[in-house]
């Protein structure tokens, strides 16, 4: 057992429904075998506590682990491309990429850099846009797994509109998607999700055969694509006969609890309905969606239909792995919807990357905040000193306005920990 002692922000309750930000600035956490077994005041933890290790993270905060809900797996050599929509990016940028992850070398290079990208920058579960190599896919899976990260992901389909390198058939799409899930759905902290990169490089047959692996094995995750870009979703239309791009998903049963539509910039108020029908959840990704001229993103109309949102980082179109970069740009998209925008407090910035991600994941009966119970995946955010952030959380007039702070000023650089299920992974352990 071990005990760590420090301030602690965390969002148990739902800050958009009410939930405050339950804050504890001298607290203690006592962890077995990674999973959170008291909590409270440090100094009455201690007493019940007197023989434990104690583990001093007193300086700075700790914030529960990262979850990216979506993030390319092939994309993390191409971050940075500036000046492009959606259709331009993917053929000019992003699928030259993804055609080179038919190397299994390159593959495996691929996985080692994106891992440590996620780890860097405090995210401890994610729900990956894999490959549309299995090698790939299954690589990505195992070095996870030796790292002890939250991975739910797949193999991505699509037999159309794409690189002749990146398509394959519908009968290759079931049979492969259903052996990695199979094989890596459950195992360990692996789960797999059935992955079409979106309607516009799918055909039925294909959207087909996602609907008959998710039926087929049981409890496996849906991400894809939705109504991220005008031109795309015109196109998108036009190739399923003026069907709204939710129900192309949909008639084919890919859409429930367990699946997770990135972007939803431009949904209809039939599509919010239908997806809050059936409980599924967005992936909302304000980096990418302003660095691909995409638009800004709708949170108001999500919220008042009841649709499910987390944030995701959407690397190579986002600008990098931190979610509290992406935090900001959130709060930045809806001020800059003026009227129709929610103005985001810092409460809600945590929740988005931390206890909303868990639940859109299905993951919140294990982490998602640091309650008794819940497994300890967390975040030490603790600046150098003397940098603005280390000035700012000195100074800081509240503990909303500390978490403020650190999503205005904080980077990969200033976590200085971070643990998955009781083990610390920042710094790489020796
Ligand atoms: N739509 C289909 N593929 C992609 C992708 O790789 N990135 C983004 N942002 N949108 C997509
Ligand atoms: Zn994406």
């Amino acid at each position: 057992m071990t005990l760590y002692r420090g301030t602690v922000l965390d969002t148990p309750d739902d800050p958009f429904t009410g939930g405050r930000l339950r804050a504890e600035s001298d607290a203690g956490l006592v962890v077995r075998d990674g999973t959170i077994t008291a909590r409270g005041p440090y100094a009455v933890v201690r007493a019940d506590h007197p023989d434990e290790d104690v583990v001093d993270l007193r300086a700075g905060v700790l914030l529960p682990g990262f979850v990216d809900t979506h993030v390319h797996l092939p994309q993390v050599r191409v971050i940075g491309a500036l000046g492009m929509s959606l259709l331009e990016w993917l053929t000019h940028c992003a699928l030259p990429e993804e055609v080179r992850l038919a190397d299994p070398a390159y593959a495996g290079g691929v996985v080692t850099d994106f891992l440590a990208g996620l780890i860097d920058a405090g995210t401890t579960s994610a729900l990956v846009f894999g490959s549309h190599f299995a090698g790939a896919v299954d690589a990505l899976f195992e070095q996870a797994a030796g790292l002890g990260l939250r991975i739910t992901s797949g193999l991505v389909l699509s037999d159309r509109l794409l690189p002749p390198e990146l398509l394959t058939t519908p009968e290759r799409a079931y049979d492969e998607s259903a052996r990695l899930a199979r094989h890596w759905h459950d195992h360990g902290r692996a789960r797999y999700a059935v992955t079409p990169r979106f309607s516009y490089s799918c055909s039925d047959e294909v959207l087909d055969a996602c609907g008959a692996v998710v039926k087929d094995v049981p409890g496996v995750w849906m991400t894809a694509h939705v109504n991220e870009n005008h031109a795309e979703i015109a196109q998108v239309s036009g190739l399923f006969d003026g069907r709204s791009y939710v129900e192309t998903y949909e008639r084919h049963g890919l859409v429930g609890r367990r699946t997770v539509l990135a972007h939803n910039v431009h949904p209809t108020d039939g599509e919010l309905h239908v997806l809050a029908a059936h409980d599924a959840s967005v992936a909302h990704c304000p980096t990418s969606n302003a660095a691909l001229a995409s638009g800004l993103f709708p949170l108001r109309r999500h919220v008042e239909h009841g649709v499910r949102v987390a944030l995701g980082t959407d690397v190579g179109a986002g600008t990098g792995f931190s979610l509290l970069k992406e935090g900001l740009q959130a709060y930045f998209a809806q001020q800059l919807l003026l009227g129709d925008g929610f103005t985001l407090a810092s409460t809600h910035l945590l929740h988005l990357a931390t206890s909303a991600g868990a639940d859109a994941l299905g993951l919140a009966d294990q982490v998602g905040d640091l309650s008794v119970g819940k497994q300890l995946d967390a975040v030490w955010v603790r600046p150098a000193g003397g940098t603005p952030l280390d000035i700012g959380l000195r100074h800081a007039a509240s503990a909303e306005d500390a978490l403020a702070k650190v999503f205005a000023l904080g980077t990969p650089a200033d976590i200085a920990g971070v643990w998955v299920g009781g083990d610390r992974i920042k710094p790489v352990p020796a």
